[in-house]
């Protein structure tokens, strides 16, 4: 596969690289996107009809169902070589910042260092009510489990549509957007905000763009450099060919 030299060159001399992750770097781990069709018992769902507070407030166990299906689907996944190629990055880049949309925490399997996680981890649960976040609690096959602190409703810790987002997470996304000199989008529709504003913030403060994803979004036409293909195949051959295909 080849590079543009610019590149490659920007790669290799870039001292503040960000790069933001969605729903496509997890897509070759086995991990369905938010825009493909859910499968299954899932299939006569939106994901934006259950992932509301509002659903949970109406229906707990049929949200809580819907994400302990989701999260058996994660523990079976396995990073891929886009999980990997990143956290490759983050040893050969003096500054680089990871930020994703996802809650599968992949690229922690992956061994990414300080994932800054905008919209939460399906492995973990907290209280619906007092806050306090769990990894570990009580299966019952019938009821949603309660917090043992407060025996409130426990609930996903992630971040619905309609919620706000973690503002430190937030405020460190929009941190590394600001200063970066690279700013790259991978696997993201980019179209949910505030997530989706990030490159566009990095590119106001003069940071090149590069996009991998499998399709055109709204932002391919802002991108300095624009890869439409698998983040799985794109990435790792990105990463040999700038730091260990020296040029000749
Ligand atoms: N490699 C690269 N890109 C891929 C791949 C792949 N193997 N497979 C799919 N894609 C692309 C799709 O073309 C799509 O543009 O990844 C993108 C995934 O987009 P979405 O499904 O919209 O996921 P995402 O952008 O992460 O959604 C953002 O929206 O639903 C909410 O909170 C949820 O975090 C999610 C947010």
């Amino acid at each position: 596969m080849e590079f543009p030299r610019k590149l490659l060159e920007a790669l290799r001399q870039a001292q503040r690289i960000a790069a933001l992750t969605g729903a496509g770097v997890s897509q070759e781990s086995g991990l369905r996107t938010f825009r493909e069709a859910q499968d299954g018992l899932w299939a006569q769902y939106r994901p934006e009809d259950l992932a509301t507070p509002q659903a949970f407030q109406r229906n707990p166990k049929l949200v809580w169902d819907w994400y302990a299906w989701r999260r058996e689907r994660v523990y079976q996944a396995k990073p891929n070589p886009a999980h990997y190629a990143l956290a490759e990055l983050a040893r050969l880049v003096p500054h680089f910042t990871l930020i994703t949309q996802n809650v599968d925490g992949l690229h922690q399997a992956a061994g990414s260092p300080n994932v800054i996680e905008l919209h939460g981890n399906i492995r973990r649960v907290r209280c619906s009510v007092c806050g306090q976040v769990y990894t570990q609690w009580e299966q019952h096959a019938e009821e949603v489990p309660r917090c043992r602190s407060c025996n409130g409703l426990l609930r996903p810790d992630v971040v619905w549509f309609g919620e706000n987002l973690p503002p430190a997470e937030l405020e460190a996304a929009f941190e590394a957007a600001r200063t970066c000199e690279l700013f790259f989008s991978i696997g993201t529709s980019g179209v949910v905000q505030p997530a989706a504003s990030l490159a566009y913030l990095a590119r106001r403060e003069g940071a090149r763009i590069v996009e991998i994803n499998a399709e055109a979004t709204p932002l391919t036409p802002f991108a300095d450099f624009a890869f439409q293909g698998k983040a799985g195949v794109i990435l790792p051959a990105l990463v040999q060919a700038a730091f260990f295909n020296p040029p000749h």
